[in-house]
């Protein structure tokens, strides 16, 4: 439905869409809280764009502790003010280590529905005309199953399930993956091991998992590998930089460009849902809003 409103759109006039460039759209997610999604859409977004990909990183929670503090970046405007049409969209992106460029978010998705037809249009324009044009748009989500990570997530085309050894962080993990599966239709998801002790210990974590996952739902789990716990990402944290720039030789940094392999991998997304215009849009689809009470 999204893809001929997003066409009809575009028929009428209303904005043009850039179809030359594909963006990869992943949302990094996790249920539980603080089992390391910041760190870990901060550290991909920098390897990946040491492997030559242009990345853009869109920080989607509005709690404290984020991506510009984890990366020591100084972002003074965020989404809202493009919103209310006191910035432009290229005043508020900051720049962050290799070249990344990072969006402050800081409004829930609600604000954007509930932009007028004008504003909808006005915004899809802003994205479609950055002279940015990345090859992958990382979401970085806030704990919980929100109306927001819901959003966020049907609108990508890819979600990584960030998971660590505690019993809390896998129910959660499940729940999340239940609420996105069963009212959402999303049916694929990467699992990503953090703070692991041991590679098996990832694959363990993957598999009990999966075990769930296969008997009550219908969906896929790819395991997308392991990130260990290590000092040096602690560290790298608290000098306010990315452990893949500041100690590139650690075990954590080496997970992170062995993840990037993996990413770069996933299949290309269709070209409908491949457009930046796409993502945008969907965000204004406040369907989501309905639904995310009713999973169960
Ligand atoms: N691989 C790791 N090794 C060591 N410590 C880690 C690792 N990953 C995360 N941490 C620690 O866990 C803390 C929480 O990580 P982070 O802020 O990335 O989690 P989060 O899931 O984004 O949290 P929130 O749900 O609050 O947004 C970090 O400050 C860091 O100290
Ligand atoms: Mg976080």
């Amino acid at each position: 439905m999204l893809a001929s409103e997003l066409r009809a759109n575009q028929a009428m006039g209303l904005y043009s869409i850039n179809t030359q460039q594909r963006v990869r759209v992943v949302t990094v997610t996790s249920g539980k809280g603080g089992v390391g999604k910041t760190s870990i859409s901060t550290n991909l977004a920098v390897a990946l764009a040491n492997s030559g990909q242009k990345v853009l990183l869109l920080d989607a929670d509005m709690g404290l502790a984020n991506v510009d503090v984890l990366l020591g970046l100084n972002a003074r405007y965020n989404l809202s003010h493009v919103m209310d049409g006191s910035r432009a969209l290229a005043d508020i992106i900051v720049e962050g280590p290799a070249g990344i460029r990072v969006i402050p978010a800081s409004s829930g998705v609600q604000a954007m529905a509930n932009l007028s037809q004008t504003g909808h249009v006005g915004l899809i324009n802003a994205f479609s005309e950055l002279s940015f044009h990345p090859d992958i748009l990382l979401v970085d989500t806030a704990a919980g199953i929100s109306t927001d990570v819901v959003t966020y997530a049907r609108a990508s085309h890819e979600v990584i399930v960030v998971v660590c050894d505690e019993p809390a962080s896998i129910t959660d993990a499940y729940a999340t993956i239940k609420v996105l599966n069963r009212d959402h239709g999303i049916y694929r998801f990467r699992v990503l091991a953090n703070m692991v002790r041991s590679s098996q210990e990832g694959m363990d974590l993957y598999r009990k998992l999966l075990l769930v996952t296969d008997r009550f739902l219908d969906v896929t789990l790819d395991y997308m590998g392991a990130i260990p716990f290590d000092e040096y990402l602690r560290k790298s944290i608290q000098r306010q930089r990315a452990v893949v720039d500041l100690y590139p030789r650690s075990k954590a940094a080496m997970a992170f460009q062995k993840a990037v392999s993996r990413v770069r991998q996933w299949p290309q997304p269709e070209a409908a849902r491949g457009c930046i215009e796409f993502f945008v849009e969907s965000l204004f689809n406040s369907e989501a809003a309905a639904e995310v009470g009713a999973g169960g």
